[in-house]
């Protein structure tokens, strides 16, 4: 339940940011501020159902330690969309972001998909 919460909310959020940075970049900055903002809610919802699956690591997991770096990774992503999307809400540039993007998305899908044993895709076995 809390993962699909958790998948349905970070993907809505892909397609945000992609639709934010777009608007922004193309001077449509008025749409680009409501998608933002859509986003914006969605990470509550991002941290709400992280948070919940969090927490079932909790008492004595011997994953807790990798539980807790996928979480920092998943606050990580949430905070590289932010710069990304205020950068190129002043049109400056959003390389830096981006960078960050990239460095903490792949780090949360490899423990989310393939280490940790909560989800939907149990890789690891
Ligand atoms: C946009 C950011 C994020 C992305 C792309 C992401 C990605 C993922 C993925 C791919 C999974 C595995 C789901 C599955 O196997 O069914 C997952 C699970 C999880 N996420 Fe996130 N996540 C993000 C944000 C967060 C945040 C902010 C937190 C903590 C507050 C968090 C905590 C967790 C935890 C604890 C799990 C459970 C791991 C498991 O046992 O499978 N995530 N996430």
């Amino acid at each position: 339940m809390s993962t699909h919460l958790h998948i349905t909310s970070w993907v809505l959020a892909l397609v945000l940011l992609g639709l934010s940075f777009w608007f922004y970049r193309g001077g449509r900055a008025k749409a680009g501020k409501i998608t933002h903002m859509i986003l914006r809610l969605d990470y509550l919802l991002i941290l709400y159902s992280g948070g919940s699956l969090l927490g079932a690591y909790f008492g004595g997991s011997a994953m807790l330690g990798e539980a807790i770096v996928k979480a920092l990774a998943g606050v990580w992503v949430i905070y590289a969309m932010e710069m990304i999307l205020i950068r190129s809400s002043k049109s400056t540039s959003s390389r830096n972001g981006w960078i960050q993007f990239w460095i903490a998305i792949i780090i949360a899908l490899v423990l989310g998909f393939g280490r940790l044993p909560l989800g939907v895709l149990p890789i690891a076995g």
